[in-house]
């Protein structure tokens, strides 16, 4: 069968989540094992434009302007699931960049799979709806299921095996609670264990993995309680306490996966002591050495002070709250 030469153009942003998310349930599938629930950013972005071409034999992926076998077949391999239900071989064109750091855990899997599910929905006319995309989102990346949506997102674990009931749903839009968010950047490398083999590791060997996997539903309902609520203390107690058990769980593999480096945990000192002194801010940490502070919209320019004077920390990127990924441009 051949299909129109179809063009799409999508963006979509970075999400952190405050519950976190690691550990798989089924790993073919990209099932998670406990919900999350993330907010979605506005300042950091992934651009993604997909062509597909019948004259093409192979997928032609570049990503931030480099062509990568690992990940084109990676690619690839998700391309296949938009294209079983075209009922099309097609290969095509990709190109996606980022304006932010690539794999140092600023969550660019996460924008990078919700903008190609857009792009290529929308290349195809598949005119799939957001739960399916998110849906879809997941198989690329579990944290990518999130950012198909804007503000407040909660992604469920799901039941069933098929993992249709897998997919995130917003919770409340980021004009209704703009919280800021400050990213302290304390290294710029890509690091060295992915999350998906981190998460792998964590529930082969840690002795706490079932523990850790028992606590998210509570932190989940607490959470969630607290966004509708905005309650902003509440939001910071679970918040950081997700955030630490997730990494605590992570130190408890076997080799131990430690993310953080020395400025990570000068910018941790950095937010306790501003908490001390009235500050409304509170941290997370992903599988990454960057500090992300959540805050309250008044108070993000003293935060942006603070971990500016942190030892070691490269750069300290302001952020809001933001939309869902979405198309930017088409013509088929
Ligand atoms: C620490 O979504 O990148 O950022 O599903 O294997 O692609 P895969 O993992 P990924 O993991 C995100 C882990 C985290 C926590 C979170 O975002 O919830």
């Amino acid at each position: 069968m051949t299909t129109p030469i179809r063009h799409a153009t999508a963006t979509a942003q970075p999400n952190i989540a405050l519950v976190k998310y690691w550990g798989k349930r089924d790993d073919a599938l990209n099932l998670p094992a406990a919900g999350s629930l993330s907010i979605t950013l506005d300042a950091l972005h992934t651009r993604t434009h997909v062509r597909f071409d019948d004259t093409l034999t192979a997928d032609d992926i570049a990503l931030n302007g480099r062509h990568d076998a690992t990940q084109s077949r990676k690619l690839g391999a998700f391309l296949d699931l938009f294209r079983a239900r075209a009922g099309i071989t097609t290969r095509a064109h990709i190109e996606s960049g980022n304006d932010f750091p690539t794999g140092a855990g600023l969550a660019s899997s996460a924008s990078g799979f919700a903008a190609l599910a857009i792009a290529v929905d929308h290349a195809l006319g598949l005119n799939l709806d957001q739960r399916e995309l998110s849906i879809l989102a997941r198989r690329g990346s579990g944290s990518a299921a999130r950012s198909i949506f804007g503000g407040f997102v909660e992604m469920a674990a799901g039941t069933r095996d098929d993992g249709e009931d897998a997919f995130a749903t917003p919770l409340l839009e980021a004009a209704a609670w703009p919280l800021e968010v400050v990213i302290a950047i304390t290294a710029r490398e890509k690091k060295t264990v992915s999350s998906r083999a981190g998460m792998d590791r964590t529930r082969q060997t840690s002795p706490y993995y079932r523990d850790w996997i028992a606590a998210v539903p509570a932190d989940l309902a607490a959470a969630r309680a607290a966004v509708r609520s905005r309650d902003f203390e509440s939001l910071a107690r679970t918040g950081e306490a997700s955030c630490l058990a997730m990494h605590a769980v992570m130190l408890s593999a076997r080799p131990g996966l430690i993310y953080w480096n020395a400025a990570t945990v000068g910018c941790i000192q950095c937010i306790r002591e501003l908490q001390r002194g009235g500050t409304g801010v509170f941290f997370t940490i992903d599988a990454g050495p960057q500090v992300k502070a959540v805050c309250l919209p008044d108070h993000a320019a003293r935060v942006v002070e603070a971990l500016r004077g942190v030892a070691g920390v490269e750069d300290v990127l302001p952020s809001g709250l933001g939309a869902g990924a979405r198309v930017v441009e088409a013509d088929a």
